[in-house]
């Protein structure tokens, strides 16, 4: 009885990727990050996109912050540590500030990043990244973009990608909800305009 519940706990410590979502919740619902859970959330935006590729490709798109400059409207540039150049020096706990556009009408916004999680070879690979600053505007603050590949065969993968607020902070993102939740749905369409257009 024992060892069945200790094998049962080591398959949940395994599999974490397992109980994450595999698509946005209907109608803007919470959804969990895996440093923060649900407790205390106060929004999720989520966007989406079938992507025509394996994992791989798309995986190593998202995590090659230097060049995001080259496709996404969003988060147009990222400033990353002097030694990492590519996707493939990407560690976790790594520090990064990434500069967006969208979401106040003509001002740059920088937000403080830090790598939480880089799993490329589970069966559902997923990268994570959360807010870095624990603070906003005086206010207590976290938050963590999830990005899920679920690969669906024939070189086809569902991309899903979400991020949850927490604290009192995020009641003040929560007054630019809908043009976050707008640049997460370009980010994504702009990623996967660059992952197929890298392929074709
Ligand atoms: C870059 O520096 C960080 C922090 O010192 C270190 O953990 C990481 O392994 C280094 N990466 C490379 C590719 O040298
Ligand atoms: C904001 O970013 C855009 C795109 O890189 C750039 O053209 C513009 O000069 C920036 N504006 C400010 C105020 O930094």
């Amino acid at each position: 009885m024992r060892l069945f519940s200790l094998i049962l706990s080591v398959i949940a410590a395994t599999t974490n990727a397992y109980t994450l979502p595999l698509n946005c919740t209907p109608n803007g619902g919470i959804m969990t990050s895996l440093t923060y859970g649900t407790e205390g959330a106060i929004f999720t935006v989520c966007a989406q996109a079938t992507i025509h590729a394996s994992p791989v490709p798309i995986y190593d798109v998202l995590i090659d912050f230097p060049r995001y400059s080259a496709w996404n409207t969003f988060v147009y540039s990222v400033d990353v540590p002097a030694n990492v150049s590519s996707a493939a020096d990407v560690y976790v706990g790594m520090p990064m500030t990434f500069h967006s556009l969208g979401l106040i009408p003509l001002v740059n916004s920088t937000s403080n990043e830090r790598i939480t999680y880089l799993e490329p070879d589970v069966m559902l690979p997923f990268v994570a990244w959360r807010f870095d600053l624990g603070m906003l505007g005086g206010l207590v603050m976290q938050a963590e973009h999830v990005s899920i590949l679920h690969d669906i065969g024939d070189e086809t993968t569902e991309y899903v990608s979400w991020e949850t607020y927490y604290g009192a902070g995020a009641l003040l993102v929560l007054t630019i909800k809908g043009n976050l939740q707008r640049e997460f749905e370009d980010q994504t369409r702009d990623l996967k305009a660059r992952v197929e257009g890298l392929l074709s």
